[in-house]
């Protein structure tokens, strides 16, 4: 029987390649009925390397499905990260006879320029593909966005702009953000720039995307940003803006910076194209600061549960929440109730009902006081989460998690604010074999955090001292290999 996708800590419902180190998703498109989605990947190693896109599709976002890698680097550079589109009209051209090309937008970067220490060894290139996604064609007019003298110049981010009859291509430049526009997808032109004096600025300026969503009838648009170094927790993390676009400037309507996930392991998300309103955001589980080094043997690293984004509203400012696609429930059997008298002073769940090894564990509190879920087994390792009404946050403390000594700062306590206000709390935790995703009040607060025990985490407990913990549900889920 092949151990492939079984091997120690490998997510059983969580995307990762099949084996070699992968980073930030990217071109994450759906047509025709399935979700593409490619990444950062090196196949030679499991660390960091020459960057290719590999890929995978999904008919449902949860069960994936490694194909191909569909873009290998070349003369102009390493292929690192980008987006892609569907050009229905075939603005591009690239369509023959009524063909519908796909177009990719990705950054050519060039090792040999950066070792010289040139300011433009990133560009911005495109590819097409006439097969749905199998295959892409490199444009032989490469790069389409010519770097004028920017050190960090990368990662496209595409779409539409309908008012306007034009693409609007959101760039990573330094410190900010650069917005292009083109007919084409060929030919750019700068339109403006976001972001030198707002928002938080510990690391280079990453992965960015744009896209509006609507609260109570009134749209807004949303630019996501993400920072290698000095997120809320260390390391790498995901900051974003909220305020208006008219395909020419971003204006944020407030300096507050946002982040999408405070949890140490959701890094460089960004959403699909082509999926109408609905807007599906995709992190990369994992963190600069130990990616390289956490102790997985055949392959480095998987995705988040893919997440819906939603606006909501509190005390009168507006923030984006996160909550895993429903789709999830295709792999849930039927929910468990947990019976009051089985959490009971911390007692471990498992000795009541059978504990699934995969689950999501949903529960509410009506007061919102201190509490702590402790995952464990049997070798003495623990996970922590909780909330802490004094400092009114919730917490993540994975010391004792199992391997932690592979990086100095993995070992380390996370933290999220509560931004709702209420008294009534609710949770959601996903529980894969190797990551932790904390959804409080509707994906308002949320930390992801992966995790490598060197057994499985068998035994489940709730402690409360105060407040009542209601309406507890494990929901199992399978194996998607
Ligand atoms: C983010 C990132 C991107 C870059 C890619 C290279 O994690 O640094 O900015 O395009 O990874 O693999």
């Amino acid at each position: 029987k092949s151990t492939l996708y079984h091997e120690p800590h490998r997510p059983q419902f969580h995307f990762s390649p099949a084996a070699k180190w992968m980073n930030d998703p990217n071109g994450m498109v759906y047509y025709k009925g399935t979700y593409h989605l490619f990444f950062q990947y090196y196949p030679k190693d499991i660390v960091w390397g020459p960057m290719h896109w590999g890929h995978a599709t999904s008919k449902d976002l949860i069960h994936w499905k490694q194909l191909p890698i569909a873009l290998y680097p070349d003369k102009l550079g390493y292929i690192f990260s980008g987006s892609a589109v569907v050009d229905v009209n075939n603005t591009s051209g690239f369509g023959k006879k009524g063909q519908v090309p796909m177009v990719a937008i990705f950054t050519h970067h060039d090792p040999v320029g950066e070792k010289a220490n040139t300011d433009n060894f990133q560009n911005q290139s495109i590819a097409y593909s006439l097969d749905e996604g199998k295959t892409w064609t490199k444009y032989a007019g490469n790069p389409v966005v010519k770097n004028p003298g920017i050190r960090d110049f990368r990662d496209p981010k595409v779409s539409w702009y309908a008012a306007k009859h034009k693409w609007v291509m959101t760039l990573a430049t330094n410190d900010r953000i650069t917005f292009y526009s083109s007919p084409n997808l060929k030919d750019w032109k700068k339109e403006s720039e976001f972001g030198e004096k707002q928002g938080s600025h510990g690391g280079v300026w990453e992965c960015p995307d744009l896209f509006p969503l609507k609260l109570n009838g009134k749209e807004y648009w949303v630019l996501i940003v993400s920072i290698g170094s000095g997120a809320p927790n260390g390391g790498s993390g995901t900051q974003y803006f909220i305020g208006q676009f008219n395909g020419n400037t971003f204006t944020a309507i407030d300096d507050e910076t946002r982040w999408i996930d405070h949890g140490p392991d959701d890094y460089a998300g960004i959403t699909w194209s082509n999926t109408g309103a609905r807007k599906i955001f995709l992190g990369w589980m994992a963190n600069w600061q130990y990616a390289n080094q956490v102790p997985t043997a055949t392959w480095r690293s998987a995705n988040t549960i893919p997440r819906d984004l939603a606006l909501k509203q509190i005390n009168g400012d507006i923030y984006l929440a996160s909550t895993p696609v429903k789709e999830l429930s295709g792999i849930a059997a039927k929910a468990i109730d947990v019976p009051a008298a089985a959490l009971k002073g911390g007692k471990d769940i498992a000795s009541a009902i059978k504990l699934p090894a995969l689950y999501s564990l949903k529960f509410k509190m009506d007061s919102a006081e201190d509490y702590f879920i402790t995952l464990s087994n049997d070798a003495g390792e623990s996970l922590v989460i909780g909330y802490n009404k004094k400092a009114d946050r919730y917490f993540i403390n994975r010391e004792k998690s199992g391997k932690v000594d592979f990086n100095k700062e993995f070992a380390k306590w996370s933290f999220v604010p509560r931004l709702a206000t209420g008294k009534a709390s609710s949770v959601e935790l996903i529980v894969d074999a190797s990551s932790v995703e904390l959804f409080a009040d509707g994906g308002l607060s949320n930390l992801t955090s992966t995790y490598f025990a060197s057994k499985p985490y068998n035994h489940l407990s709730i402690l409360s001292a105060k407040g009542e913990i209601k309406d507890v549900k494990i929901m199992p889920l399978k194996s998607i290999w």
